[in-house]
């Protein structure tokens, strides 16, 4: 079975991202948001995404032209009610997705597809805001960031979730030029803790003074061949995600993933990074690193 109409839930960074690479790949989106102001900007990003893309050859101006028809929008989630897989990505808290999921319940039909794009949030938790019946056909699928430019999705079963189901979502990540990985519902899934133990390394080397951020971003990238370094990375998925995201790790895992003090410094000073114009560096309005 094919997925052919799509429901995203969350108009931000990912979201809205995660609404484009599937209309790219010719299905039916819906993205939600709460506020239609909300709605219009993401698609005015979409667009911006997709000229910038045009003038480096990865796409057409077709290609825009027909992502952008298929991609609709929407306040109101009743609007779902003919959808075949919905996507979640509200902000990373238990609370919000709860009363997103406990709605969706009573909307979607029988046999969709609901995936949570939770960054730490355990899926098999998640699954306990849907009906007994539906937890069959629940998920995760984490994307990274930038959607339109990173290829891999984890792909995690909660404990109910039951295999085929897993099988269609995957599928339709393939179809949207996704590659998927097989994760177990442990906090954090796979890459997040391989990328927070580097990252509170990192955090710990500013603390100590013994290297800035920019050199440490200049070491990954040349020594590493990571394509982006720690410090730019933090700035582009937002601190305060990060931080979110440490504390969820700690209260999983003790110890070992305890957010940097300095982390928790930088989100109080309200650098974010990329998205308020300032994080571990300077950014213009376009979202250059100045
Ligand atoms: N930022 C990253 O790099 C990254 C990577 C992978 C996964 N994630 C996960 O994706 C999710 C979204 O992250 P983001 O960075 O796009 O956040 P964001 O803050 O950019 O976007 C969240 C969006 O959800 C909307 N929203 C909030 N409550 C809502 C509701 N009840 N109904 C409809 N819309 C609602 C907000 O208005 C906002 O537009 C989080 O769970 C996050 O952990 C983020």
């Amino acid at each position: 079975m094919s997925i052919g109409k799509l429901g995203v839930v969350g108009a931000g960074m990912m979201g809205s991202e995660i609404a484009l690479v599937f209309a790219l790949a010719g299905k039916s989106v819906i993205l939600a948001d709460t506020s239609q102001e909300g709605l219009n900007n993401a698609v005015k990003k979409l667009s911006e995404v997709l000229d910038s893309g045009i003038s480096r050859g990865f796409w057409t101006e077709e290609d825009k032209l027909g992502a952008l028809a298929q991609i609709q929008t929407t306040t109101v989630l009743e609007d779902f009610a003919d959808r075949e897989m919905v996507i979640e990505a509200v902000f990373e808290d238990k609370d919000v997705k709860g009363i997103v999921f406990e709605k969706l319940d009573n909307i979607l039909p029988a046999n969709c597809v609901i995936a949570s794009n939770t960054s730490s949030i355990s899926i098999t938790v998640l699954a306990a805001n849907l009906s007994d019946e539906r937890q069959k056909n629940f998920l995760g699928l984490h994307f990274f960031s930038p959607v339109h430019r990173m290829k891999l999705v984890e792909v995690i079963s909660a404990m109910d979730t039951n295999q085929k189901v897993a099988e269609i979502a995957a599928m339709a990540c393939v179809e949207a030029g996704k590659v998927p990985i097989q994760v177990k519902d442990v906090v954090g899934f796979a890459v997040n803790r391989m990328l927070f133990a580097l990252w509170n390394e990192a955090l710990r080397l500013v603390e100590e003074g013994a290297c800035s951020p920019e050199d440490i971003d200049i070491g990954c990238k040349l020594g590493l061949g990571h394509p982006v370094g720690p410090f730019e990375l933090m700035d582009l998925t937002s601190n305060t995600l990060n931080l979110q995201v440490g504390k969820i790790l700690e209260e999983a895992y003790g110890e070992r993933f305890l957010p940097r003090p300095i982390l928790k410094q930088i989100v109080a000073a309200g650098r974010a990074g990329r998205k308020t114009g300032r994080g571990w560096y300077r950014y213009d309005e376009r979202g250059h690193k100045q």
